[in-house]
């Protein structure tokens, strides 16, 4: 499994990650990404099933700003 989280700061709300992997990325009220994931909130503490995996690599590989952040274990933000 991997985990993700969304570097707010950096993003500029292109909108590219939800339309690649919906069931990862969602947008808040001022359209930034975030992982919605299982209840994510944004965390990074949600184990991301290999079957999304594909979808989660696309949405990283296609973020003009490298906003979006994998790694194998827990990034334990605070949203
Ligand atoms: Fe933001 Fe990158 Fe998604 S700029 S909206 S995290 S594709």
């Amino acid at each position: 499994a991997k985990y993700t989280w969304v570097e707010k700061d950096t993003c500029i709300a292109c909108g590219a990650c939800g339309a690649t992997a919906p069931d990862i990325f969602d947008y808040d009220d001022e359209g930034l990404a975030e992982v919605i994931y299982e209840n994510d909130r944004n965390c990074g503490v949600t184990a991301i099933p290999d079957d999304l995996f594909d979808d989660l690599q696309d949405s990283c590989d296609g973020c003009p700003t490298d906003s979006i952040k994998i790694a194998d274990e827990p990034f334990n933000k605070e949203g």
